[in-house]
């Protein structure tokens, strides 16, 4: 079988060094391996794979050795400038960052939802935003059998989520420390503030979501409001989901809908106090859903709460399992 060459761009980064731990938990057919950063970085000693790699800087030329597929997690300034410069050196690549995901010749994929959009690619593939992730996982099985009409997200956010500078912001925080990342503290704070603000009063992390959502439902006028809060959690998104249905739905029959949905894990018993929770979703792959109840203020609605590990479900596992879908289709081709 056929080797690849795969750069991961954004190594020394919060999602970059998890590239690395979940690539190192599954097994593709990899020969070589390119680390890069920033200047900043470049030089940096990284483990991986049983070997010693040194971070090489990013630069126009680093694509030229014939680098198959490149995961990217350095930034949407990085990604709008770099992204085309691989892909024309023949390089698939899949991007963490927002930049193109609203493009419509860049496929938005999850792969549990709509991996046939792999094929459509032209060089870049966009993964989505992490709370956009979790909640289309849960939310597309529900749209197939009882049709959403109307969604309202409300989002309980970690701090990995900012990045290096975010987690910091709350270690630093616990001990007293003013922020450099937020533009207020967030130890034993709510900040209703992720990503800046837009003329209509959205911020941009709220709009991702409802954009997102839409394209990757393939429902661009669906009826979605948002409300996205960063949350003085250092793992794993948590978000209240409301959902309204065109059609009746059984609430049995929901849930037996969840349980068979590929990537879910209901954990639904509050007679026991069992649902789904930061701290044990983090460092799992899987999106966990609970607290499953009727809305009974409309004809037909649930209510959801829905929890994964931002940085590697919203993040670096979803990329790696789109990688691993287009090395698939690429074998399925020869
Ligand atoms: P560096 O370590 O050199 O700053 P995080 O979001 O966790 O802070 O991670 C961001 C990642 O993106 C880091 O690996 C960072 O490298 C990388 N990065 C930021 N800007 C650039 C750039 N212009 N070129 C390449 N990598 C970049």
């Amino acid at each position: 079988m056929r080797k690849y060459n795969m750069a991961i761009v954004g190594a020394t980064g919060m999602v970059g060094r998890t590239f690395l731990k979940v690539l190192e938990e599954v097994n593709l057919p990899i020969e070589n391996y390119y680390l890069f950063s920033s200047s900043r970085s470049a030089g940096t000693k990284l483990q991986f794979m049983g070997k010693e790699y040194t971070v090489e800087e990013l630069t126009e030329n680093s694509f030229d050795r014939g680098i198959d597929i490149a995961l990217f997690s350095a930034g949407g300034e990085t990604s709008l400038k770099f992204a085309p410069i691989a892909a024309k050196k023949g390089c698939v690549v899949i991007d963490n960052s927002s930049a193109w995901r609203m493009d419509p010749e860049v496929p938005l994929v999850v792969p549990e939802i709509n991996p046939e959009e792999i094929r459509k690619h032209k060089g870049i593939i966009a993964n989505p935003n992490c709370s956009t992730i979790q909640a289309v996982v849960v939310l597309k099985p529900l749209h197939d059998k009882y049709v959403i009409k109307r969604i309202v997200y409300s989002t309980y956010q970690a701090v990995s989520g900012a990045g290096m500078a975010g987690y910091k912001d709350l270690e630093n925080g616990l001990k007293g420390e003013p922020p450099k990342k937020f533009p207020h503290p967030i130890a034993g704070n709510c900040l209703p503030h992720i990503d800046a603000f837009l003329p209509n009063g959205y911020t941009k992390e709220e709009m991702k979501m409802v954009n997102e959502t839409r394209k990757i439902l393939g429902e661009p006028s669906l009826r979605i409001t948002a409300t996205t809060v960063r949350v003085p959690v250092f793992n794993g998104h948590s978000e209240s989901i409301n959902v309204e249905f065109e059609k009746p739905f059984d609430l049995d029959e929901l849930r037996k809908v969840l349980e068979n949905a590929p990537g879910v894990i209901v954990q639904d018993d509050v007679q026991n106090n069992v649902y789904p929770m930061a701290i044990y979703a983090s460092g799992r792959d899987e999106t966990f859903v609970g607290r499953i109840r009727r809305d009974e203020s409309v004809e037909s609605g649930v209510n959801l709460w829905v929890v994964a590990d931002n940085i590697r479900k919203g993040a670096a596992t979803n990329a790696v399992q789109i990688a691993q879908k287009l090395i698939e289709m690429w074998n399925e081709e020869q």
